[in-house]
């Protein structure tokens, strides 16, 4: 398949828009930026168009989508009564990097949610985006648009490396600004229940709706209740190590180093002055940067340049909660202590 790229440049904008919902009208696949990650769309109500997006991906088909929608009257029409807390969280958050799941009717494809009663829906805060879902005018379920294991692509050109030829086209526009995917919240039950972190925080969210729970690291890793979390995810093309304790880093280093290993090191600005390695493969400074690099940098370690890399660990402030979570779900080896 010859995979469209339709660059948004201000020129043939609405032109280009207009043709990528027209092939999501027909059936077809079409990659396009929201604010977290790039997404891989298709129109939710068609079950042959949805299987399409499992084929591309490599996707096991026990693994649901999120379903993305312009307004919340749309989200609406796909969903049961919800309850109260649900509306401020819309207010407040909506549109942006946050999904919910709700009890469903039976007007999205069965493969979307894997027969489980519920489905997972977002708006997404990225204008290209809503311009498209608005066009189009069709739930539009969307994964991260990677190959499955693969890091979340945040840039089109990550999109064509993993899919191209693959799928029917490809919306090009600016790198994503969060960076990492949504928050997925659980808002089946009396207390919202974060099953994935992301940007939005468990703070942010009890700030506004009081009581939130979240899993404990066994209930992540054990019984899935978002059964994406139990997949090897984002994986870099390297063995990756993952520091916990950061005292630690220089002599993790300096033992991979000693073994006559090409090692590289992910480290924020500020601890690159600390440490002393061949190479430096520096990721901002604050939690937002952070996580704006964190894929670009997964997908950038090269099997010819580095045998190994190690990272070190992030503050779990803010988004870095969900910069840790991707990291560690990223890494072959977490170094404890
Ligand atoms: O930021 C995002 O959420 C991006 C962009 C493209 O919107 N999408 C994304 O989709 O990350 P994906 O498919 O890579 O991750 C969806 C996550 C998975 O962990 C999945 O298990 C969970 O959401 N999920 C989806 N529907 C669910 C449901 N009904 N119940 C529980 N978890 C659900
Ligand atoms: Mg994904």
């Amino acid at each position: 398949m010859k995979t469209k790229i339709f660059t948004m440049n201000g020129q043939n904008d609405e032109a280009y828009i207009k043709e990528a919902a027209a092939l999501l009208q027909d059936g077809e696949v079409v990659a396009f930026p929201t604010e977290t990650v790039y997404g891989l769309g298709a129109d939710a109500t068609n079950e042959a168009a949805i299987a399409k997006i499992f084929q591309a991906k490599g996707r096991p088909s026990d693994n649901p989508l999120i379903v993305h929608v312009a307004t919340k009257g749309q989200l609406n029409e796909l969903v049961q009564v919800y309850p109260s807390y649900v509306d401020t969280l819309i207010t407040t958050f909506s549109p942006g990097p946050i999904t919910y799941v709700l009890k469903r009717k039976n007007n999205v494809a069965t493969n979307v949610t894997a027969k489980l009663d519920t489905v997972g829906i977002r708006i997404p805060n990225n204008d290209v985006a809503l311009r498209l879902l608005k066009e189009v005018d069709l739930p539009i379920a969307a994964p991260s648009a990677n190959m499955s294991g693969r890091p979340s692509p945040t840039k089109a050109s990550h999109v064509y490396d993993d899919l191209n030829g693959k799928i029917a086209a490809i919306v090009d526009a600016m790198e994503a600004e969060v960076g990492v995917e949504s928050t997925v919240i659980d808002c089946t039950g009396d207390v919202p229940l974060i099953l994935r972190d992301g940007a939005i925080t468990k703070e942010a969210i009890e700030a506004v709706v009081g009581e939130v729970r979240t899993l404990s690291k066994k209930e992540k890793m054990e019984k899935p209740k978002s059964p994406g979390l139990k997949y090897k995810h984002y994986a870099p093309e390297v063995p990756l190590i993952l520091v916990e304790n950061n005292a630690l880093l220089q002599e993790i280093v300096d033992h991979y180093e000693a073994e006559g290993n090409r090692v590289g090191v992910i480290v924020t600005k500020k601890m690159a002055e600390n440490i002393e390695a061949a190479h430096k493969i520096v990721i901002g400074n604050k939690d937002v940067e952070i996580a704006q690099m964190l894929y670009d940098t997964l997908r950038s370690l090269k099997k010819d340049q580095f045998d190994v890399v190690v990272s070190q660990s992030f503050s779990i402030e803010g988004v870095g909660l969900a910069i840790m979570d991707r990291l560690t779900r990223a890494a072959t080896e977490i170094v404890y202590k």
